[in-house]
């Protein structure tokens, strides 16, 4: 941000013809996230070149798609994107979500209780993991068996995924998660049930508006984007509060203040540090900077969250403070799907945990708590507690 909100970098992908560049304040971060017209999400739509890591679809093209590989709303423009998403959006508006509450508050229960006499607990492993990848499941009609599988596969997939060409182990967590899935879409359609992924079944046989690859993409989307983030939102939101107790004390004090302070922790350090890469389908001025066409702009969320120029104090968590507008959750047309759900989630698992384990504190000394950097998320592997 110092240096100026629009800077040129390396390209990270080591392409010669092709400028990147890094876009480290809001109101920048605001034009090219919400200029779908001169900045898009597929590349392969200005040069057919894809490079998301093709060696799944490539090398093996009997390998069924996924979110990254394949044809997901998070990587195509619209019309396509527009169609998709509105195929599952009736499950994630906020007065569906808000339906999810009571049964969400039992499994965040359910959780706690197998830990409450412990005294202590890995908060990753025990609370934040295991939460939203049972709620996103429930959701889609994944089998409780599954579950950890699924994140096996995530945590290695998050961890690396690049773009560009794959490392060959995510190369097979892809296409094992991918095989996966089709075979669970292959079961619902003999045995459909009251689920999403029954729900999408249907409507790509009836009115013929998702390709099986399409269907496949969605569904590993929803299974990753569902819990991942969200995960690492209650651990590092978990550490974030015992690290700073004034916080902690403040909320104990007045649990009304959770939400607020979820917004304040997406917005101060939240799980996603970066969108997804935006291509210029054009020449453009941006900030003084002259992007050409086919040029990449990487959009750091977690700088923009820090714009001086829009938050005061921006550099300090502040639990109470008024949020206009934050961009953890993106912005534009491929704003998070999910917001609504990660926000209830994240209200539920920390009012749930001030309230059954109210002298919560650190398990190990603060210094040995590490984040994990992927792509473009952040997280903890390990949060120890003591209760
Ligand atoms: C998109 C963050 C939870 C599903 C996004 C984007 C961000 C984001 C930044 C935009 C990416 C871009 O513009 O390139 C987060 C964070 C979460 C979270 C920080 C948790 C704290 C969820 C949940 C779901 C979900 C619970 C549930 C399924 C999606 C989907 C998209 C998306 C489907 C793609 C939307 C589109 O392209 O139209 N998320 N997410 N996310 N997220 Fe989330």
């Amino acid at each position: 941000r110092a240096i100026g909100p629009v800077v040129s970098i390396p390209n990270p992908l080591g392409e010669t013809d092709r400028q990147a560049w890094m876009v480290t304040q809001m109101d920048e971060a605001m034009q090219v996230i919400k200029d779908h017209t001169r900045f898009t999400v597929d590349p392969s739509s200005i040069d057919g070149r894809n490079i998301r890591g093709n060696s799944v679809s490539n090398d093996d093209s009997s390998a069924p798609s996924t979110f990254f590989t394949g044809k997901s709303m998070l990587f195509v423009d619209e019309p396509d994107h527009r169609r998709l998403r509105k195929l599952v959006s009736k499950a994630f508006t906020p007065r569906y979500v808000e339906s999810l509450r009571p049964r969400v508050q039992e499994i965040a229960d359910e959780l706690l209780d197998q830990v409450q006499e412990q005294g202590e607990m890995d908060i990753v492993k025990d609370y934040a993991y295991p939460l939203p990848i049972n709620v996103i499941s429930e959701m889609l009609g994944v089998p409780q068996s599954d579950r950890p599988q699924l994140q096996v596969w995530s945590g290695a997939i998050a961890e690396g995924l690049g773009w560009g060409r794959q490392e060959p182990d995510v190369a097979k967590h892809l296409r094992d998660f991918g095989e996966y899935t089709a075979k669970l879409v292959d079961d619902k359609r003999h045995n459909p049930a009251d689920d999403l992924i029954s729900q999408l079944i249907a409507v790509g046989e009836d009115e013929d508006q998702l390709t099986e690859e399409e269907l496949i993409s969605m569904i590993t989307l929803l299974i990753f984007a569902g819990h991942e983030t969200t995960s690492n939102l209650i651990g590092t939101g978990t550490f974030m509060l015992l690290d700073q107790p004034e916080h902690l004390k403040k909320l104990k004090a007045d649990t009304s203040l959770v939400p607020s302070a979820v917004e304040e922790l997406l917005r101060y350090n939240g799980p996603a540090t970066s969108v997804g890469p935006r291509f210029a389908t054009e020449d453009v001025e941006l900030a003084g900077q002259q992007i050409k066409k086919g040029d990449m702009l990487l959009v750091l969320v977690k700088s923009a969250n820090r714009d001086e120029s829009k938050f005061a104090q921006a550099e300090e968590l502040d639990i109470t403070r008024k949020i206009n507008r934050h961009l953890a959750f993106g912005q534009g047309l491929h704003m998070c799907l999910g917001a609504p759900l990660a926000r209830m989630e994240g209200d539920i698992a920390f009012s749930t945990l001030l309230r059954r384990m109210p002298d919560l504190q650190l398990g190990i000394p603060r210094e040995n708590v590490t984040w994990q950097f992927t792509l473009s998320t952040q997280g903890l592997d390990s949060l120890p507690v003591k209760f």
